[in-house]
Order: C-alpha cells, then sequence, then structure tokens
C-alpha cells in the first residue's frame, strides 16, 4: 500500500522550521555538497548563514512537522545563498576560495530570461519519500510561477539521480541541455554529468 501524506503547502519557510529546513536539504544534497564542505554538521551550519526562507515553498504535516522544502530564485535570491566570505570565514582564505569555486562552478545557475522560474532544490526528507509531497511542492510551484506570469520553470538534475529525472518528466518537465561534469570534479564528487530540464507555462 503507498502511504500518502496529508499537507499543508506553505509559501516561505516559518522561522521556527528554518533549521529543520537546513537539514533536510543538507541531507538530500549530501552527494553534491557534503564532500565539498566536509562534513553534515558543517554543511548544516553554512547553509543556515545563507539561507532565505522566503525564497521556499515548504511542505508541513497536520501535525506541524516539516517533510520538504522547494526553493526557488527570485528578486535576485536562491534559497541558499552562499558567499565567498563565508567559505573563507570557514575554511580560510586558501581552501575557502578553492571551495567557493567548486561549489560556484557546480551549483550556480541563472534563469535564461526574466520570464523562466529557476527552482533551485526540492528535498523531502528520508523518511516521508515516496509519498506525495514532492509532486505537491511541484503542483505549488507550478501555480506560483502562473500567478506570477512566468512563462516556463527550469531545473537541473544529476545523471545519478534517475529517480528524480523520471518523476520531472512525468511532470512534463523536458531535457534542453546536457553537460558532463570534468573529470576532477567527478572524482570529487561522484557526480557525471547534469541535465537541465524545463516545463513550459501556459500563458
Ligand atoms: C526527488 C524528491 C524531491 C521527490 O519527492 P517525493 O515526495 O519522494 O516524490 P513523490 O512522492 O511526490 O513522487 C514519487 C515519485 O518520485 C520518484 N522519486 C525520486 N526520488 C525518490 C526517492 N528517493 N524516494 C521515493 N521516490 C522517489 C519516484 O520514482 C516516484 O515516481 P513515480 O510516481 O513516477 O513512480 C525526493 O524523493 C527527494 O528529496 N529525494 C532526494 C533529494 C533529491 O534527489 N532531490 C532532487 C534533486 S534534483
Amino acid at each position: 500500500m503507498v502511504l500518502s501524506l496529508r499537507l499543508i503547502i506553505k509559501k516561505g519557510i516559518p522561522s521556527h522550521l528554518v533549521s529543520d529546513a537546513a537539514k533536510i536539504f543538507t541531507e538530500a544534497f549530501e552527494r553534491k555538497f557534503v564532500r565539498i564542505i566536509g562534513n553534515k554538521q558543517r554543511a548544516h551550519q553554512l547553509f543556515l548563514k545563507g539561507f532565505n526562507p522566503q525564497n521556499a515553498l515548504c511542505a508541513i504535516t497536520e501535525e506541524g512537522e516539516l517533510v520538504g522544502v522547494a526553493g526557488y530564485h527570485m528578486n535576485g535570491k536562491s534559497l541558499a545563498d552562499l558567499t565567498l566570505k563565508d567559505f573563507i570565514d570557514e575554511f580560510g582564505p586558501f581552501k575557502g576560495r578553492l571551495k567557493a569555486f567548486a561549489a560556484h562552478v557546480l551549483f550556480s545557475r541563472k534563469p535564461s530570461h526574466p520570464e523562466e522560474l529557476l527552482m533551485d532544490s526540492i528535498s523531502v526528507s528520508a523518511s516521508s519519500r515516496g509519498m506525495g509531497a514532492g509532486t505537491k511542492l511541484f503542483a505549488a510551484l507550478i501555480e506560483l510561477a502562473e500567478e506570477g506570469n512566468y512563462t516556463s520553470i527550469k531545473l537541473d538534475v544529476i545523471d545519478e539521480n534517475p529517480q528524480a529525472k523520471k518523476l520531472y518528466s512525468r511532470l512534463g518537465f523536458k531535457v534542453v541541455k546536457h553537460q558532463k561534469v570534468p573529470g576532477f570534479i567527478n572524482r570529487l564528487i561522484g557526480v557525471s554529468g547534469v541535465s537541465t530540464m524545463v516545463k513550459s507555462i501556459k500563458p
């Protein structure tokens, strides 16, 4: 039997749930970020520094537990914006610059045009996956895009995440670009390529 969660989807992350949101985000993106930053605890603290809770939709159970977060780029901000200074403060001038560079090359994205809504992350807590939270977050994101008169939504997905790619295809996203990741970065974080997927939004 597939369980379905009764969820409330909210725009923005309530302040008492921001730390939980950073934790879900860190766990979901362990492969991408944690190897660059060092360990989960450190990544969680660093993400919290650059978190913009207003740039997210979140899924909360009726009991008030946060189970999922979808971050998007708006007003020049993403859900987690880390600056060079954050990396230097955390790792010192040399390692800090190197790690900031790797993070920038791999994860820094911009919308292709002003009418495109860039989704920069979606993460559901491990124990709640496969129960509809991701689909509900996407439905709310599509609504947000329609209300804001966006014409498309763009996201990136790594080759090592075929399940997520399948979900995005089911939701109407199409691959518009594929980039191979340079060998040294593949060896560092185990990511071999990234697909960019776009979904058109009805005007
Ligand atoms: C991808 C993710 C956000 C989907 O959220 P979800 O709540 O599990 O998704 P739903 O329950 O609404 O939908 C389930 C669908 O997602 C797919 N899916 C992707 N990753 C999954 C996972 N780790 N566990 C269960 N289902 C997953 C299933 O194949 C299923 O597809 P189907 O209905 O066509 O069979 C969530 O699984 C997650 O946080 N994964 C880890 C982080 C991640 O990969 N983020 C995306 C980076 S691009």
